[in-house]
């Protein structure tokens, strides 16, 4: 039996992306955002209301999107319901350290392992900020000897809008491209 649930943002697995950004004095700032994805091969689409973060953004039309982590889960989820607006420390309390990301003009969170470098290309209907992705950097850590990110070296987490939860991606379960051909 299956139930419908009305319309409702279940688009699983949802991300859980942490928009790092700079304002005009330098001073880093880092917001939690699940509504979002790729929109082509080199662009993202983040969906944000008004928050310190897009303010930055509109100052520097650059960002960074760190994938949240297993490791992480506290601090991502702290930068999600505390605005830099009120906590000027916010990236610090966080536990979070940055280093200047070296293609665009923002932080990078170095506890963070995989980091996509972004500049701005459009904001659509005011909240729907199209970005190029000019660099991913990534902590050697998380790579396989081809230079590829490797999920058994990385726990991303992703985000359960129904319950609120973070859940962690876990285990390779196929090849892309590949397993489908054993239907052909
Ligand atoms: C799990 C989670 C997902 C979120 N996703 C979004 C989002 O996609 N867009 C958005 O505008 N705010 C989102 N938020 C809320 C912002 O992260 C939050 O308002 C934050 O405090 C903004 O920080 P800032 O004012 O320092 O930029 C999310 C929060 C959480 C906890």
């Amino acid at each position: 039996m299956r139930k419908d649930l009305g319309a409702k943002p279940f688009l699983y697995p949802q991300l859980v992306m942490i928009i790092g950004t700079y304002d005009e004095n330098g001073h880093p700032n880092a917001m939690n955002a699940a509504w979002g994805g790729m929109a082509d091969y080199h662009k993202v689409m983040v969906c944000m209301s008004k928050h310190k973060t897009t303010d930055n953004i509109d100052i520097t039309k650059e960002f960074t999107i760190s994938i949240g982590d297993a490791d992480n889960v506290v601090a991502c989820d702290y930068v999600g319901i505390v605005s830099g607006n009120d906590e000027p420390n916010k990236v610090e309390k966080a536990g979070f350290s940055v280093s200047k990301a070296k293609y665009v003009n923002a932080p990078i969170i170095n506890e963070l392992p995989l980091c996509l470098e972004c500049r701005l290309l459009e904001i659509i209907d005011e909240d729907l900020y199209m970005a190029e992705i000019v660099n991913v950097n990534a902590d050697e850590s998380i790579l396989d000897d081809q230079g590829s990110v490797c999920l058994e070296k990385f726990t991303p987490i992703i985000y359960d809008p129904s319950t609120h939860g973070y859940y962690k991606i876990e285990g390779r379960v196929g090849n892309a491209f590949k397993d489908g051909n054993n239907l052909r």
